[in-house]
């Protein structure tokens, strides 16, 4: 059976990255017919120091911006992952079954232990495999994510078949599809079209955060970096213009379009003209969720509810294959 499965680190500062990466895309795969899991990585988020008085509140945020961008609590499980222990206890076996050598090849952990990676946590380290116990704990078969995720996503396949191999259970751990689509993978920071749009980026102008008000949102589209040229046309190779092809995949992700419909629309204008329309864009898209989290946030009750039974839901699929992997693996029981 197909079962879809997502997360979001419960670090904060959400931004358009997020939003049409993944939010807006774990949305349009609510009705698809298979059940949807969606929780909030909060486990994942103490690899890197957080302040235990704001980490609640946190994650509460990340559940406000699901509820905010279309997610139905009656449709799909939405759950902190810390409060699920099968997660904890999977990630454990898990790092016996991965390799040195396949973490050592993990992208993600040489970008954010930088210069110093004695002095990262081990946790930093190990996160990949912590991410593959989420997605096999629930035998997800599709995981939606921004393309950054993608050698994760290699490394929970390779997991899932090195444990069905070595304990001889062909078959036990579906090999999961990341589901990378849309327009926007990989939306780029507004200052710096080779780079990211990220929330550890030092400069605030290089992203949009979901918690920008209309002003913000304009002037730092406004600002936003592009060229000496005019917008392109349908045919023109974008690989030189980082910059402009960002935004076009911005607003083709926004409206719902193909970049090859907004190209041929915008075809031959000024980034005077363009600007603009996406920055109307941007605002009309994202208030209404901004508008909605800021609406939770101010009746955590409601949200707490909504974690509280999403965790037992989840915990409800979670337990029983955790301890069918104990069962395999040969741990003692009475
Ligand atoms: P996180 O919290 O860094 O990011 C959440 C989601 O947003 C996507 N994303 C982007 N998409 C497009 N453009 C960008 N600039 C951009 N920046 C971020 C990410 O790809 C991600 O889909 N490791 C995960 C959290 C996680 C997880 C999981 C995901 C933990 N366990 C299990 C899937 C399944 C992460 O760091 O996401």
């Amino acid at each position: 059976p197909r079962r879809i499965l997502s997360g979001i680190q419960a670090s904060g500062a959400l931004h358009l990255g997020n939003y049409l990466g993944a939010l807006k895309r774990f949305t349009a795969l609510q009705d698809s017919g298979a059940p949807c899991f969606l929780f909030v990585a909060d486990m994942h988020a103490i690899t890197v120091w957080q302040e235990p008085e704001k980490l609640a509140a946190q994650t509460r945020e990340i559940a406000a911006a699901y509820l905010a961008s279309g997610l139905d609590p009656a449709k799909s499980v939405i759950f902190p992952q810390s409060a699920v222990r099968a997660h904890a206890e999977l990630a454990w076996i898990f790092n016996c079954v991965a390799r040195l050598g396949w973490l050592d090849r993990m992208t993600q952990f040489k970008e954010k232990s930088g210069k110093h990676k004695e002095r990262a946590s081990v946790g930093l380290y190990t996160y990949p495999v912590l991410q593959a116990a989420d997605i096999l704990l629930y035998k997800a078969t599709e995981v939606p994510v921004g393309e950054d995720q993608k050698q994760h996503l290699e490394l929970t396949r390779d997991i899932a078949a090195k444990f069905n191999n070595d304990f001889g259970v062909p078959g036990f751990f579906p090999l999961p599809d990341p589901l990378i689509q849309g327009p926007a993978t990989r939306v780029m920071s507004l200052r710096d079209g080779q780079a990211k749009m990220s929330k550890s980026d030092p400069s605030d102008m290089s992203r949009i955060n979901l918690t920008d008000d209309a002003d913000a949102i304009a002037g730092k589209i406004r600002k936003s970096k592009t060229d000496m040229g005019v917008m392109p046309a349908p045919d023109e190779a974008l690989d030189d213009r980082p910059e402009v092809k960002n935004l076009i995949a911005i607003y083709a992700a926004l409206s719902d379009q193909s970049r090859e419909q907004v190209t041929a629309e915008f075809a031959g204008q000024g980034f005077g003209a363009f600007k603009p329309k996406l920055a109307e864009l941007a605002v009309s898209s994202l208030a209404p969720v901004t508008a909605e989290m800021r609406r939770l946030m101010n009746d955590p009750a409601e949200i707490d509810r909504v974690l509280k039974s999403g965790a037992e839901r989840a915990a409800e699929i979670a337990d029983p294959v955790v301890d069918e992997v104990k069962r395999i693996v040969g741990f003692w029981r009475a």
